[in-house]
Formats: C-alpha cells, structure tokens, sequence
C-alpha cells in the first residue's frame, strides 16, 4: 500500500488507470514477480504462498477485501463499491451470503479461508461477530505491506495484533449505524459518524474510505473505544429502555405508546434542542433543580405502587440529576443530600 497519501488526487488516479489499462491491453508487465516470490517495496523475498498478493499504486484505492458476508460486510462492501472504491475479495463460509455478496459488489472473487483473502488484498477488513475477531486474527498470518481492520465498536484494533507480522498495520473502522437491513444502511451511512482507530497513515486512508460512502471519521484516543461505544449504547438501547420506562408511567396515565411516544416525544425534543443550544447542564428542568423534596417523594411513592420496574431507572437519572443541579449551583450541598437521601431511602424500601 505505497499510495494511500495521493488518494484525493482523483484525476491523477483516472489517468494512471487509464495508462495501466493501456499497459495491460498490450500485455505488459512492468513489475514481474516469479512465481513463489512476494514483493513488498523495492524487495523480493521468497514466500510459501504461491498468489503474492495485488498491490496497488499511487492514486489507486488500496485492494480491499471483507471477511464476513453478514450485515455489516455486505452493506459496506455494497456501500464502498458504489462509491468507487472496488472490493476485491471477500470470504465467508456460507454459499448464499458469498452469492448475495457477489450479487451486489462488483467483480469480488469469492474465498471461503480467511487466509486465502489475506493471500489476495493489502486491507483486510474484518466485519466478523465481536467473539470471533481475536481467534481469527489468530488464525491469519499477514505480510508486510498489509493492513488489517474490524468494524467492531466495542474492541480496540490491538485484538488484532497477533495477525502481525513486520511492516503490517492494524486498525479499526466502526460505523455508528444500525446495520438492519442492507439497502437501509448504505442510505444511513450518508451523514453517519465512523470512528477509527490506526497509526496516522491508515487513519488518514481510513478516513478516505469514511468518506467515499458519504461518512464523517472520528478518530479516537487509544483506550478509548469501550468508553465511546458505552456512549453509543446509551444513546441507543439506553434511550429505548428510557422511552420503555416512560410509556409504562404513561399506561398508569391511561395513555397509550403511540400517546405516550406523541407527548413525551415532544418534551424529549425540546430537551435535546435546549441541551444543543445552552449545553446540557444548563438544560436541566424539573424538580431536582428546584429542591423539590416533596414532589420526588411523590413521584417514588407512584413509581413503587404502580410501576416498581421502573424505579431504579428513575432513582439513577435521579441521582444524577441531583449532581447536575448542584454543580451548577441550583442546589445547596445540604438539600442535595436531603434528597439523595430521600432517592435511597425509596430504593431500600423497595428491596
Ligand atoms: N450490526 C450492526 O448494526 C453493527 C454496527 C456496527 C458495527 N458492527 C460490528 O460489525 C461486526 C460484524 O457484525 P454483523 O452485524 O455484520 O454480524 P453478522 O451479521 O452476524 O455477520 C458476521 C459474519 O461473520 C462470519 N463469521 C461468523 N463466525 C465466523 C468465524 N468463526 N470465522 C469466520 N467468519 C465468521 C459470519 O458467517 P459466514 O462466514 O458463515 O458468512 C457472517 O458472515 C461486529 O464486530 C459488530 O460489532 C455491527
């Protein structure tokens, strides 16, 4: 992978391809590798694998192939082919999905080895379940010149370090999108955020291919990943569990979802609209900021006779709360306890 800096000169690429294609009518080959070498840079080395794999050249996309054929490889393989970056390869152990695979990314040979891709590309995108990343990096043997990521939001890239071998990279590419149904996520990853992990040459190619499927790459401190996607999480599954809570209230209200969803809905968006405009702490509101001790009582007392599953949620957003309200000066240290104390006091009845 020489190339990846001279990427965004598109039309230096365009002619370069035009020339190599000229080159390769005429049945020239410029750089010859015999058969049972491997070539990486300006050297040749002996290698046990008869296909050294493609490399690319100045302006080209590097070549590319996904290990995984579930949601997520097929979706951004889809997505990076449409975009102009091919992909080349892609393995997966079940007939159907290599064909879906196939069917929808354009001139990708299909392996059913993992190292049979690893044979064929320079990047290596791991798009496999969270479990089988490391065992499978394990199971890889990389060469010099190549890079290997997953698309893992949980993992570091350094669940991959035992594929390395001397002069290869690691790194990660995590889409923040749900990956549900193919069609949905190409369309998602227009505008969505994608964060990377990689030494500044992959991260800066990571970026690149971010980009060609309409994507925004942030790139992450080290140690940092389990923290962002905890943050992704809440912000998902965290906010539906929030919303779950809320509608069970809402039941006790005699209202509906759709009718919980519709009043509430608004109240949420006028929330995160304060929290954008005069930041989140300042969008703080309700009876936490204001030393309520008698409506938090009242509202404790409710969720225990009606709704007791929902209590710990509302106890922790609670406590919460009472932190915000008194680091931004709303609440005395004083009626902070008081009420903290009135939090714990229902959770221990509760018990
Ligand atoms: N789904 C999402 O919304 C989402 C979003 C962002 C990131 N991610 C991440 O993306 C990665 C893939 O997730 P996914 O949702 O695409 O999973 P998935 O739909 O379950 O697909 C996983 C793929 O990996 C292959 N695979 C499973 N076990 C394997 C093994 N032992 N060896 C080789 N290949 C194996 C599968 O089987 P075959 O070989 O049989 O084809 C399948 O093609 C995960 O790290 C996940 O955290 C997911």
């Amino acid at each position: 992978m020489k190339a990846w800096g001279d990427l965004p000169g598109e039309r230096a690429a365009r002619e370069r391809a035009e020339l190599e294609a000229a080159i390769d009518e005429a049945g020239i080959d410029l750089d010859p590798v015999p058969y049972g070498q491997h070539r990486h840079g300006d050297e040749t080395h002996a290698s046990d694998h008869a296909h050294p794999h493609h490399q690319s050249v100045a302006g080209e996309t590097p070549y590319t192939g996904i290990v995984g054929a579930g949601a997520v490889g097929t979706a951004l393989g889809a997505a990076l082919s449409r975009a102009g970056w091919p992909i080349h390869a892609v393995a997966s152990r079940d007939a159907s999905r290599r064909e879906r695979f196939t069917s929808l990314v354009e001139g990708a040979r299909a392996f059913i080895e993992p190292q049979a891709l690893v044979e064929e590309v320079e990047l290596i995108i791991l798009a496999v379940p969270d479990d089988v990343i490391a065992p499978l990096a394990a199971s890889v043997r990389m060469y010099g010149g190549q890079a290997m990521i997953h698309t893992s939001g949980a993992l570091g890239a350094e669940v991959l370090q035992p594929a390395m071998a001397a002069g290869t990279q690691i790194g990660s590419f995590h889409p923040l999108v749900a990956f549900a149904d193919t069609e949905r996520a190409i369309a998602a990853l227009h505008g969505a955020t994608v964060a990377i992990e990689g030494d500044d040459q992959l991260a800066s190619l990571l970026s690149l291919m971010a980009e060609r499927v309409g994507a925004t790459a942030v790139r992450l401190a080290p140690g940092s990943k389990a923290a962002y996607h905890a943050a992704a999480v809440l912000a998902a599954g965290g906010f539906v569990a929030l919303l779950d809570a809320i509608a069970e209230l809402g039941a006790v209200a005699g209202l509906d979802e759709a009718g919980s969803l519709q009043i509430y809905g608004r109240l949420i968006e006028g929330t995160l609209g304060n929290a954008r405009a005069l930041g989140i702490r300042a969008a703080l509101t309700g009876p936490m900021t204001r030393g309520d001790v008698g409506t938090l009582e009242a509202h404790l007392a409710a969720l225990a006779a009606h709704a007791p599953a929902a209590l710990e949620l509302y106890a922790a957003a609670a406590r919460r709360e009472i932190a915000l309200a008194e680091a931004r000066g709303a609440l005395a240290p004083e009626t902070a306890a008081a009420m903290t104390a009135t939090v714990v006091a229902a959770l221990a009845r509760a018990d």
